[in-house]
């Protein structure tokens, strides 16, 4: 509860539609996936930046004493966007990589000759604290203004033990989850990757796992390899931070079978997942983040989401936002090419962008639904169906956005 909400109600009246995952319990998978509740001329009242309250209109009864009232007229609700993938601590940016792969470099080839990630961890480290804290809470501006109310962001653009910590305190203060990506490529003083993770396990990870919530690692060709991602996160959960990995991109390295073994709370990417690892990650616990944008954005294969929902996985949506491979905050275009590019529904879209990504960062039991006790963390569209928040591509639809109680954005006044 912000200063601001504290003892404060307010109340969403004379919505078109109210929107929500059913039931209560996370993460959603099989049948429960794409399940929703809707309401036709809806409210929801909060209270002390909580929902204590929402449902039908005709079932509103008188409020006594000092209510500050939201209308929503020709507007839907839907809980606020949960991003649980992004990198957005990252300071400059790599249009002109962008304007290169247009004629022919990849992604790969530009990371092996130094480019890709290196070239923003250069940039990163120039930044300096303050001004690493600056651009990631211009960052956070257009992920609010996209419908995002909680987001994970992760380091891996500092490498080196001062930037990364930095990264991790600006994230915090910028209101984020922090994931220490301490392995995210190996930096240019170090001779090989095992030099490097002698540096960061030693150096950075003590005061990391005093500012992070996760650690995650890039498990791939040209990064780490499945022993060094092993490695590197046995000694991040001895140090108490839960596990993510970068895994299955580009090429199977083995990274969902090593996810599973660790208990690691997901696996992200997937875009080059066969049958197999299909199989054994709906078997598991572990949640498959899917990041379409990224792979649109690399020209790259999507990743199994169908196959995946069907066999009853746990799976959430993100958006990988970084300056590289995904340069898009909006999870509401997420939810777009969820739909057309992974078969998913728009009710399976609005899951995996709510209770599962809640799941993944710790925290379903109180954001991601509108329920009563839940964060009063609300999107409300320019739509009198929810279902455009996939169906209306990269459109001006975010009408407001409310974060603990309070409209934090709103279309009218900017
Ligand atoms: O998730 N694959 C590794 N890391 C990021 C890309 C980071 C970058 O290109 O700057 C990703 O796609
Ligand atoms: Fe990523």
């Amino acid at each position: 509860m912000s200063d601001r909400t504290r003892g404060r109600r307010l109340l969403v009246r004379d919505l078109a539609q109210l929107a929500t995952p059913s039931g209560t319990e996370a993460p959603l998978r099989g049948a429960t996936l794409g399940s929703v509740d809707i309401v036709e001329g809806a409210y929801i009242l909060c209270e002390d930046g909580r929902i204590t309250a929402a449902g039908l209109m005709s079932d509103l009864g008188t409020l006594d004493g000092e209510v500050e009232e939201l209308d929503g007229r020709g507007l839907s609700a839907v809980p606020g966007l949960v991003d649980c993938h992004t990198h957005a601590c990252f300071a400059g940016d790599r249009v002109d990589e962008f304007e290169l792969r247009a004629t022919g470099a990849s992604y790969e080839e530009l990371h092996a000759a130094g480019g890709g990630i290196l070239s923003t961890v250069r940039a990163t480290r120039a930044a300096g604290e303050a001004g690493l804290a600056e651009a990631l809470r211009r960052h956070r501006g257009w992920m609010r203004r996209a419908g995002t109310t909680t987001f994970e962001a992760k380091s891996g653009y500092g490498l080196d033990r001062e930037t990364e910590l930095a990264s991790l305190r600006a994230i915090r203060e910028a209101g984020g989850i922090a994931t220490w990506l301490g392995a995210h490529a190996v930096p240019p003083e170090f001779a090989d990757a095992d030099a490097y993770l002698d540096f960061a396990l030693a150096e950075v990870l003590p005061e990391a796992a005093q500012l992070a919530v996760a650690a995650d690692v890039f498990l791939e060709e040209g990064a780490f390899d499945v022993v060094q991602a092993r490695r590197y996160l046995e000694a991040c959960r001895a140090a108490g931070l839960a596990l993510r990995l970068h895994g299955d991109q580009f090429t199977e390295q083995g990274a969902i079978p090593l996810a599973i073994e660790l208990g690691a709370r997901s696996i992200d990417h997937l875009e080059a997942t066969g049958d197999h690892g299909v199989r054994a990650l709906s078997a598991s616990d572990v949640v498959g983040v899917l990041l379409p944008t990224s792979a649109m954005f690399l020209d790259r294969p999507m990743p199994p989401a169908r196959a995946l929902a069907d066999s009853g996985a746990a799976i959430a949506l993100a958006s990988d936002f970084n300056p590289g491979s995904s340069f898009c905050e909006s999870l509401a275009i997420v939810s777009s090419l969820a739909v057309t590019q992974l078969h998913l529904t728009p009710a399976e879209a609005l899951s995996a962008c709510t209770v599962n990504p809640a799941q993944v960062l710790g925290r379903a039991r109180e954001i991601g639904r509108i329920a009563p006790g839940f964060v009063a963390d609300l999107v409300l569209l320019d739509a009198t169906d929810w279902r455009y928040l996939s169906y209306h591509l990269g459109a001006d639809l975010i009408a407001s956005v409310i974060e603990g109680g309070d409209v934090t954005w709103s279309r009218d006044v900017g």
